[in-house]
C-alpha cells in the first residue's frame, strides 16, 4: 500500500523507499504491550505483590508433593520424611495418646504392650519393621492390627510418631524386651 503523500526515500533498482506514518491500531498495539511490560515488571520483579512464575511453580509442587506422599505405600525413606514434617507428627501423636497409650503408656514407655522408647524391639526396630507390626499387629500377642481401623494415613503418621519415641526411655519404663535395636 503506497501514500501518495509520503516522500520517496530511496530508490533501488526501481524500488521505491517511503517513511510511511505507521498505522494507528500499530501503535496502540507497541504502547499497549510497553505500558503492560512495565506494569508486569513492576508489579512481580519490583514490587513483588505476586507470586510470579518461581512462586508459582513452588507452589504447586509443593502442592503436588503433598498429594504423592498422601498416595504413596509406606517405605524406610517415606517414613523417615514424615519424621520431618511437624503436621504429620502431630496428628501422629494424637492417634497414639487415643489409641495406643492404654497399653503402651502415655510416653510409650510400656503397660501391657511392650516399651517403645528403649533400644529392644520384638518385631524389629526398621521403620518399616514398625509400620509392619502398627499396620498387621501381633494379633496373637495382644497387639491389634491397625490399618483397616485406622486407615493407611494414620498408620504412616502414628509410625513417623514412634520413630520420635525411639530412645528416649521415657522414665519409669517397662523392662527392655526383644533384640537390641543395630544401627
Ligand atoms: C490392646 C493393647 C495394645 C494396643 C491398644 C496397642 N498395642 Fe502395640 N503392642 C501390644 C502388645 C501386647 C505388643 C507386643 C506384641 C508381641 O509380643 O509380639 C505390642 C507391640 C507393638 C509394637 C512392636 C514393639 C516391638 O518391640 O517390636 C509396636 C511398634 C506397637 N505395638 C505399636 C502400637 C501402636 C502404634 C498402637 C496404636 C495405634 C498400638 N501399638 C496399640 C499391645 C497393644
Amino acid at each position: 500500500m503506497s501514500d501518495e503523500k509520503s516522500p520517496v526515500l530511496h530508490v533501488y533498482d526501481g524500488i521505491e523507499e517511503h517513511d510511511n506514518q505507521l498505522p494507528n491500531w500499530w501503535l496502540a498495539i507497541l504502547w499497549t504491550t510497553l505500558v503492560f511490560g512495565a506494569g508486569y515488571w513492576f508489579w512481580y520483579h519490583i514490587a513483588e505483590a505476586g507470586p510470579g512464575q518461581l512462586g508459582e511453580y513452588a507452589a504447586e509442587s509443593a502442592e503436588h508433593a503433598q498429594r504423592m506422599a498422601s498416595n504413596t505405600p509406606a517405605s524406610d525413606e517415606l517414613l523417615l520424611a514424615l519424621v520431618k514434617d511437624p503436621t504429620s507428627l502431630e496428628s501422629g501423636k494424637g492417634v497414639f495418646q487415643a489409641n495406643c497409650a492404654a497399653c503402651h503408656g502415655a510416653q510409650g514407655q510400656g503397660l501391657i504392650g511392650p516399651n517403645l522408647t528403649d533400644g529392644f524391639w520384638l518385631h524389629g526396630s526398621a521403620p518399616m519393621a514398625i509400620h509392619k507390626v502398627v499396620a498387621e499387629g501381633a494379633v496373637a500377642k495382644g497387639m491389634p492390627a491397625w490399618e483397616r481401623t485406622l486407615g493407611a494415613e494414620r498408620v504412616k503418621a502414628v509410625t513417623a510418631y514412634l520413630l520420635t519415641l525411639k530412645g528416649t526411655n521415657a522414665p519409669g519404663g517397662k523392662a527392655p524386651q526383644g533384640e537390641p535395636e543395630t544401627p
